[in-house]
């Protein structure tokens, strides 16, 4: 941990996750959310302002004390009440089937073990319900994909441990779910950015 991780990387990542077009693609990953629903890694709380009205309940998990306090005023703001009920999407507090949803924007990019937080999240789905899920990953662009392998040990260093090369898909697949929706593009701007900008957004169940 550290000053650096603790207290400058959620502030780094509230700044670059709430540009115009990512907040657009939140706007896609929350739509559809209804009833109880985990959110995992909530960190500044960008989503709780976009929290559909069929959304009765949002349980967040998150390690980050301070991105939990940054998120106190979009908390109070919401229309839903956020309560947090963990600190580790690895291992979830939670009975089996519990909720209707499950959220996680730019999250499986940074838990250590995704593998195991998507088997979580499987565990306390409800059967119908649906993983919403919006990440930045691997690039189907090999030249692309190759940088974010040479990258991903500094960006790990820098980023809380947010790997560039993890292919969410395919590990939402893996871990059994249907990918009932996906839609992945890079968002706007330089081409010397892509490692950082290929992202996904679908829906799992
Ligand atoms: C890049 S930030 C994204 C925050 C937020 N989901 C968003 O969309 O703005 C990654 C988040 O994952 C959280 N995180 C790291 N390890 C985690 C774990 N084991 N379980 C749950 N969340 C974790 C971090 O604290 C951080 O809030």
């Amino acid at each position: 941990m550290g000053i650096w991780t603790d207290r400058v990387v959620p502030r780094l990542a509230d700044r670059s996750l709430s540009t115009r077009p990512v907040m657009r693609l939140r706007r896609g990953a929350v739509a559809g959310l209804g009833g109880r629903v985990l959110e995992i890694g909530f960190g500044s709380g960008l989503n709780a302002g976009l929290y559909p009205p069929e959304v009765d309940q949002v349980d967040a998990v998150e390690p980050s004390d301070v991105g939990w306090e940054m998120s106190e005023a979009r908390r109070a703001a919401a229309t839903v009440p956020v309560e947090r009920v963990g600190l580790d999407g690895q291992r979830l507090a939670a009975q089996d089937q519990t909720y209707d949803a499950v959220l996680s924007t730019f999250t499986l990019c940074t838990i250590p073990d995704a593998t195991r937080a998507l088997g979580e999240v499987r565990r306390v789905l409800r059967p119908g319900g649906a993983l919403h899920f919006l990440e930045h990953g691997l690039s189907p662009d090999p030249g692309v994909g190759r940088w974010q392998r040479r990258l991903d040990p500094l960006q790990r260093l820098v980023a809380g441990g947010c790997e560039l090369s993890r292919d969410v898909p395919t590990l939402v697949r893996a871990a059994g779910f249907d990918v009932l929706e996906l839609e992945s593009a890079y968002l706007p701007g330089p081409g010397a950015g892509r490692p950082w900008t290929w992202v996904s957004r679908g829906r799992a169940g």
